[in-house]
């Protein structure tokens, strides 16, 4: 009999660190680790099968399809905003032709146990795109429905991905009989910047409040890329560990969505910097636009409305601007680095 397994993507990222352990503590299930890159030995222990190979690789992924029962995919592999920009047919394709390999794999075991393959997926804020920063200004909370029209390829890949996997969780291949349930279950995120204590993003343009936060700590310069007044929302990484589990938790029946607006805080560069400063009074920030990225935050909205989220399946952040620096970033971050 095949082993039945959760299947990560892009594990040694970011948000894969921090599900791999999270997963494991609470299900005690079984998780293969697939990344591009060999699994960072802190995963190791954690999984039951470390696969380093590409998503693009039909023949890998057939291979995981004969190995493996699957019961859940948390499909995180992606190339983020700013590193999409400077490769956007590479961006396109592993994001874009990632997801629908995947979706794939996800049809094909549902097909082989007989029951839906739960399907987690990242999006992102990126979706949207506000044509200024006047009407930026404007919007209080952004809906999921509003303005998305994405300025980044990453913003594209991440909505039309939304949209493939509305299609497979409801349309595909059921000409004959649409009461038949899906064959997979897909449930989307669209997440603001992440915070991480122990691990710092690269290749996104949220990535200047992490990387300033790290820095600061480490009593390193930052010289950061965004205005000072440059605002959009933001979440801790222990905050969209736990929105992943609990949304991919929920019952079915009680989600009036595909995809999720959710957020921590909303908060602007200096903001940051006035924190970082009040706790470090040497610490070293400044400010030098890159035109480029500046124009892609630009474009994303200062703040979400995640009240579907919160009535759906009862989202509440447990971290605020406050606490997450008082209760998380900075003993977590000062920790990690031994100071
Ligand atoms: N944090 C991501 C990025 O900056 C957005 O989802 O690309």
């Amino acid at each position: 009999m095949r082993k039945s397994v959760i299947l990560i993507t892009g594990a040694n990222g970011e948000i894969g660190h921090g599900l791999i352990s999270s997963l494991q503590e609470r299900y005690q299930q079984n998780i293969v680790a697939l990344d591009l890159k060999v699994i960072d030995p802190e995963i190791r222990p954690h999984v039951k099968e470390s696969i380093a190979g590409n998503i693009l690789d039909k023949a890998l992924l057939d291979q995981i399809n004969a190995e493996y029962q699957i019961s859940e995919i948390y499909h995180l592999a992606a190339l983020l905003s700013t590193r999409a920009e400077f490769s956007p047919v590479a961006a396109h394709d592993v994001n874009v032709g990632g997801t629908l390999n995947l979706l794939e794999l996800a049809v094909q075991q549902a097909r082989s146990h007989g029951q839906p393959v739960k399907f987690f997926f990242p999006s992102s804020i990126a979706v949207y795109g506000i044509p200024s920063l006047k009407i930026k200004q404007k919007i209080t909370k952004i809906h999921e429905d509003e303005y998305c029209f994405p300025e980044t390829m990453y913003g594209c890949n991440k909505l039309y991905c939304e949209s493939l996997g509305a299609y497979y969780s409801k349309h595909y291949q059921r000409l004959s009989d649409n009461s038949l349930p899906g064959l997979v279950d897909f449930r989307g995120m669209r997440f603001p910047g992440l915070i991480s204590a122990v691990t710092v993003p690269s290749g996104g343009t949220s990535d200047f409040a992490p990387e300033m936060i790290h820095a600061a700590i480490q009593h390193h310069p930052y010289d950061c890329f965004v205005r000072p007044d440059t605002t959009i929302p933001f979440m801790t990484m222990p905050d969209a560990i736990r929105s992943i589990l609990e949304l991919m938790s929920a019952p079915k029946s009680n989600l009036t969505r595909q995809v999720y607006n959710i957020t921590g805080w909303s908060a602007s560069a200096d903001k940051f910097r006035d924190k970082m400063q009040s706790v470090y009074s040497d610490a070293n920030i400044t400010f030098t636009v890159n035109e480029k990225r500046q124009s892609i935050v630009d474009s994303w909205p200062a703040d979400v409305d995640d009240s579907a989220a919160q009535k759906d399946w009862g989202w509440q952040p447990e971290h605020h601007f406050q606490n997450a620096f008082d209760d998380y970033l900075l003993p977590g971050i000062k920790a990690h680095y031994g100071k």
